[in-house]
């Protein structure tokens, strides 16, 4: 990492695990073939990888190969799956219309529900509670025989809360309305199997989990109707058009394998660190946490911090953390999320993300602390 600078921005992006990189190597040069060219033997051997890959992804999310679709990542998977839906319901002529989200959603999800609400679909887009959860009884009343698709994601991007899939799932299926889930920041942190949690549609991306950047998955349950939204040729199922990046694919498999064997020791490791931080921060007065301490990701915290201007904040603390105000994907605005939790614009601009990963340590936490609270010091001070 830069000199100096302590990296807490793992929700961002996480690196890329050396054993991940060192799986990836022959499948560049070496083993280059495309997995489409079924008439040679180096184009069988770059197909049987991807099929390996797809197989043990699959698996590990209790799924079976068929039942994923390789593409650049959970913004591409989201759009895949919303307006996928959307498409096949009025290409069967079907009459449901409503789709239903949170407010909290990413950004990759929000923005292709609103484009579907301009082009003829009703968007209901759910507030939280304070504390970021769903309201299961105002997402049951919103539920109705025109409800097409609900989209809740599994952790949020900059609080950190889990949502309760299950309960979500069950009430989906009732209704029989489908049910996606942007899992970017649940797959490789959390166990997931989105069939048994009732989910038709689980978004995932291999950067938010020490796999490469450019490849995620959409893991699709077994009759779900879905329209292309990339055409040109046939790969995945027709679904998603594009030679299949073999070297990624491969690396998001090991990169999957690699988070399953430390997910609860690093999860244990990591809430104790979180919890940790969050003590130090409260020592300093006037902050405040964003979105419920439970259920959350053990390696999220989020605040808001009294007494001091967002951008003057951000500016002091990027000398020496790399920490986020919100997500990277809509730099530069005060949070949606934390607007939606009740957080005034000028609270959610004084508001820090820290997302701890694989590699922290209690020196890093250490130093975090000690930074906040001389900048704090010093801000509150002028
Ligand atoms: C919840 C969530 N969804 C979607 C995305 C976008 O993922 P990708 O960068 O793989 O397109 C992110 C990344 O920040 C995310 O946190």
């Amino acid at each position: 990492m830069a000199s100096g600078v302590t990296y807490l921005d793992y929700q961002s992006t996480t690196p890329c695990d050396p054993a991940v990189v060192e799986a990836m190597a022959p499948w560049w040069s070496d083993a280059f073939a495309n997995p489409a060219s079924r008439l040679h033997r180096p184009g069988l051997t770059a197909a049987a990888v991807v099929q390996q890959s797809r197989t043990a992804i699959a698996g590990a999310l209790g799924l079976t190969a068929e039942e994923l679709i390789f593409c650049s990542g959970a913004s591409e998977a989201n759009n895949l799956a919303i307006k996928g839906v959307a498409e096949a319901e009025l290409r069967r002529g079907g009459t449901r219309r409503r789709l239903i989200c949170l407010a909290t959603e990413h950004r990759a999800v929000l923005d292709p529900m609103r484009y579907l609400a301009g082009h003829g679909f009703e968007l209901v887009c759910l507030a939280p509670q304070a504390n970021g959860l769903i309201d299961l009884q105002q997402l049951e009343a919103a539920l109705s025989p025109e409800t097409l698709l609900v989209s809740v994601m599994a952790a949020n991007n900059e609080i950190g809360v889990l949502q309760p899939l299950e309960a979500i799932g069950q009430l989906c299926r009732q209704q029989q309305v489908l049910f996606h889930c942007d899992g970017a920041q649940a797959v490789g942190h959390l166990p997931l199997q989105p069939l048994t949690l009732g989910i038709d549609l689980l978004s995932f991306s291999g950067h938010k989990l020490y796999g490469p950047k450019g490849i995620g998955a959409l893991a699709i349950a077994p009759g779900v109707d879905l329209a292309p939204q990339q055409h040109g040729g046939s790969q995945e199922r027709g679904l998603r058009a594009g030679t299949l990046p073999v070297p990624l694919i491969v690396g998001l498999a090991k990169a999957v394998q690699l988070a399953e064997a430390d997910r609860q020791a690093r999860g244990l490791r990591l809430a104790g660190l979180r919890d940790a931080l969050w003590q130090r921060c409260q020592a300093l007065g006037g902050i405040q946490r964003n979105g419920a301490e439970a259920p959350c990701l053990p390696h999220n915290l989020n605040i808001s911090i009294e007494g001091v201007e967002g951008t003057a904040l951000h500016q002091a603390l990027r000398r020496s953390l790399a920490v986020s105000s919100g997500s990277a994907c809509a730099a530069g605005e005060p949070s949606h999320v934390l607007q939606a939790l009740g957080r005034s614009r000028l609270e959610a601009a004084a508001s820090v993300r820290f997302s701890l990963g694989r590699s922290s340590s209690g020196a890093d936490v250490e130093r975090a602390g000690d930074v906040l609270e001389q900048t704090l010091k010093t801000l509150r001070r002028a």
